[in-house]
């Protein structure tokens, strides 16, 4: 029986950073009601040279060297994104080919800020059914260019941000312990990107009524996420045959400090025992709960052994929660660190586009 352990963790966040103030000079706002409402006091913006793939590229490099494994190891690539690069090729096949995980699939998952706990709970099952050893989970976003900067109700929201696990197989029990998937197609329009999508592609008329940035009901969504929490963290519990004494943090998707707040309440358990970081990086979608994760072990908040709960919410409607009992490196430090990798697979990649254009040459002058 293979058990699928959480070995490798990073994140990579853009460079600047726009604060409440900035935002006052956008819109009607004010630092005070931002706070009182949401927790968020500032929040990454990705620049030119910043892109979904290259935030999750970062990422599972950084995820890769925690791990000890060569991208060359990997067998799966599961990008959750809201913000892909395009809609094909998927963001994962651009991650797959610049780390040069040669041996691996890589695909794309769209469950929106609850993509991330979708992924894991998907290779989770991939690991437990022998079909595959090592998985890269990533959430990477830049939803902020996706984001109205005249709309108050949204633009104070997002921010991008990347953040991958790396989970391995090991006969040793222990990894992720349950998961909990869930959907709620009719509440699709409480929070929607209404153009882009094959039901309207991009033309003048969405770009002119600004339909192709996100639309929320906030106070809707708002009402969902706290009921699907406490719930949806319980229902993984029961699974997992644990009670919410035997976690040591939970890791919220980091939308709203109230909704966290609120959720805690109905676990009956005090804030220190769940992560909090939405203040700086504020919703970055499914990258919140690997960067949140990131945080609290650099802040020795979770340790090897210690059991934890990711629960999230999202547009769709989608919620979900893993149970993971804490692993960490399973497998000694290679030689070569998987960063090294970036230049070797880049030199690959140009290797395969010269031996396509040359294998074109030769067939185009057989034909
Ligand atoms: N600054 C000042 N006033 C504002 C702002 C702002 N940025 N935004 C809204 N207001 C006003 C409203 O216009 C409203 O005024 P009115 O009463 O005159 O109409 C008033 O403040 C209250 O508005 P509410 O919508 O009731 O405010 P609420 O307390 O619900 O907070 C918020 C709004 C922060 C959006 C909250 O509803 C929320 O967080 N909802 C969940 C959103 C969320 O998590 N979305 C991400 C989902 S994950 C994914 O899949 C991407």
């Amino acid at each position: 029986m293979s058990y699928a352990h959480i070995t490798g963790w990073g994140m990579s966040v853009p460079k600047k950073v726009l604060d409440n103030q900035a935002i006052t000079q956008m819109v009607d706002t004010n630092d005070e009601w931002i706070v009182s409402r949401t927790g968020i006091r500032e929040r990454r913006i990705a620049g030119e040279d910043e892109t979904t793939a290259s935030l999750a590229t970062q990422a599972a490099l950084n995820a890769l060297e925690t791990a000890h494994l060569l991208p060359a190891s990997v067998d799966l690539i599961i990008v959750a994104t809201s913000s892909p690069e395009h809609t094909f090729p998927s963001t994962a096949s651009l991650v797959q080919d610049r780390i040069g995980a040669y041996r691996a699939g890589a695909y794309d998952l769209s469950a929106a800020c609850s993509g991330f706990i979708f992924g894991l709970n998907t290779a989770n099952q991939a690991i437990r059914s022998g079909d595959v050893n090592n998985v890269l989970v990533i959430g990477s976003e830049t939803l902020t260019r996706f984001v109205n900067w005249k709309d108050r109700n949204t633009c104070i929201l997002f921010g991008d941000g990347a953040g991958a696990f790396v989970l391995q197989s090991s006969e040793i029990p222990g990894g992720i312990l349950s998961g909990v998937t869930r959907s709620d197609g009719s509440g699709g329009d409480l929070l929607i990107l209404p153009a882009g999508g094959s039901f309207m592609p991009a033309n003048f008329d969405s770009v002119h009524n600004e339909l192709h940035y996100i639309q929320m009901n906030g106070r809707e969504v708002f009402r969902f996420a706290t009921k699907v929490m406490a719930n949806a963290t319980q229902e993984a519990l029961r699974a997992a045959r644990l009670s919410i004494d035997d976690v040591k943090l939970i890791i919220p998707h980091q939308a709203n400090q109230r909704i966290i707040e609120s959720a805690a309440r109905k676990l009956h358990i005090s804030m220190d025992r769940v992560m909090v970081n939405v203040d700086t990086y504020g919703n970055t979608s499914t990258a919140s709960i690997p960067i949140a994760t990131c945080e609290a072990i650099s802040s020795g908040r979770i340790a090897p052994g210690d059991k934890v709960v990711f629960v999230g919410f999202g547009a769709g409607l989608t919620w979900g929660a893993t149970v993971a009992q804490w692993s960490g490196p399973i497998v000694p430090k290679p030689l070569i660190l998987p960063t090294h990798f970036r230049f070797l697979a880049r030199l690959r990649s140009l290797l395969l586009r010269l031996t396509r254009r040359i294998e074109g040459v030769i067939w185009g002058r057989i034909e």
